[in-house]
């Protein structure tokens, strides 16, 4: 698949850019065209330099290469995205004014009936501004405002981007799991701490009922292993090792963020708590990193097993993690230490999986 991306000059340059690393996970072939002030905004906006942006596309052209492929309908393009798009651009499409590549590569769309999707950011608007996009809207142009879904209740901003991001791709026909549809409204009791609760697997329990060890377990909303019930919260549990060498791990899906624990041994404690807070790497925008901070009780070590835990689940899932850690048998050799150690990670695997897909794999 092949699609032309614009960023211009307005606000939400992060659309832009998360869009184009989508696109390229996804395996699409991405023509991109920043405007001058689309690389001034995306400088402003993300600290990013635009170069570094150009390098997530497959192929990028000056604003003003109106020689370049896109500008002729010859090229055969699947859809074209414009991502933010300024009330001028706006301007330059609905008047056929294509005096620079981005507005010629639109007007290419137009006229040659391929998808168009515009992403007008401003605020408040003109009656000028809204007769140049209900001029777009009556030409077949999804004009799709980068308006957030609150009732998805957005946990971050990289959710919240994500949200509109996904709304994009569901336009330009590219399959993806970055937003989630409307499942329909959420239990009154979840009001102010859960999600609306999506139908789909895994089908639970809740620790300490039945059920085979290690293979992922997760509790309903308002269940609790220790009774009570908590509004919206979920809980999962996963173990790996047997007998005193077993290890237990446990999480938490407050609906904003995710606690972990990892217990076992013969005598379950804290002796590490560790804050994985997520973002976009700084090497690659394109790829999720995040940012830990780690507070270790003295002479204790599992910082080793929670940290990679914490940050994988962070990465993975885009919220913050706190993660909790105390694992501890008396004597323990170092053959026994070791298979703590690897029961910490294998049961924190499990874990992983069967919060972020639903399976312990
Ligand atoms: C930081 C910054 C934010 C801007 N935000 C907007 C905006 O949200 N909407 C808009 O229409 N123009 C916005 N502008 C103005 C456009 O960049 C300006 O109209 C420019 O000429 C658009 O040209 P382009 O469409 O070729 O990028 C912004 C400019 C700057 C510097």
């Amino acid at each position: 698949m092949r699609v032309v991306v614009g960023i211009t000059g307005a606000s939400g340059a992060l659309y832009g850019v998360r869009l184009l690393s989508v696109l390229r996970e996804a395996g699409v072939e991405t023509h991109l065209i920043i405007s001058r002030w689309g690389a001034e905004t995306i400088r402003e906006e993300t600290g990013l330099d635009p170069d570094r942006v150009r390098a997530l596309a497959y192929r990028t052209y000056s604003h003003d290469d109106l020689a370049a492929p896109p500008a002729s309908g010859s090229f055969p393009v699947d859809a074209m995205a414009v991502v933010p798009c300024s009330m001028k651009t706006v301007a330059a499409i609905a008047h056929g004014f294509s005096r620079d590549l981005i507005s010629r590569a639109a007007d290419v769309c137009l006229k040659e009936r391929r998808r168009l999707v515009v992403v007008p950011r401003e605020t408040p608007l003109s009656p000028l501004h809204l007769e140049n996009l209900l001029r777009l809207a009556r030409l077949g142009v999804v004009v799709l405002p980068p308006v957030p879904a609150f009732y998805l209740r957005p946990a971050s901003l990289e959710e919240l981007v994500d949200g509109t991001v996904g709304r994009i791709l569901d336009h330009l026909g590219v399959a993806h799991g970055l937003s989630r549809p409307w499942g329909g409204p959420s239990h009154p009791e979840q009001h102010g701490l859960g999600r609306p609760r999506q139908p789909g697997p895994p089908q639970a329990c809740r620790p300490g009922q039945e059920g085979e060890p290690g293979d992922g377990r997760q509790g309903e909303p308002g269940s609790s292993g220790g009774g009570g019930g908590r509004p919206g919260v979920v809980e999962v549990e996963t173990r790996a090792g047997e007998g005193r060498l077993q290890v237990v791990a446990r999480g938490w899906d407050t609906g904003r963020g995710y606690v972990v624990g990892l217990f076992g041994g013969e005598s379950p404690h804290v002796g590490a708590v560790v804050v994985s807070m997520p973002r976009p790497s700084l090497a690659d925008p394109g790829k999720p990193s995040c940012t830990s901070s780690v507070i270790n009780l003295p002479a204790h070590k599992e910082e080793e097993v929670i940290r990679p835990l914490a940050e994988e689940l962070a990465r993975a899932t885009g919220r913050p993690v706190v993660g909790v850690a105390g694992v501890h048998v008396e004597g323990a050799d170092p053959a026994s230490l070791d298979a703590l150690v690897h029961h910490c990670r294998e049961a924190g695997r499990r874990l992983v999986g069967v919060i972020t897909r639903g399976d312990a794999g």
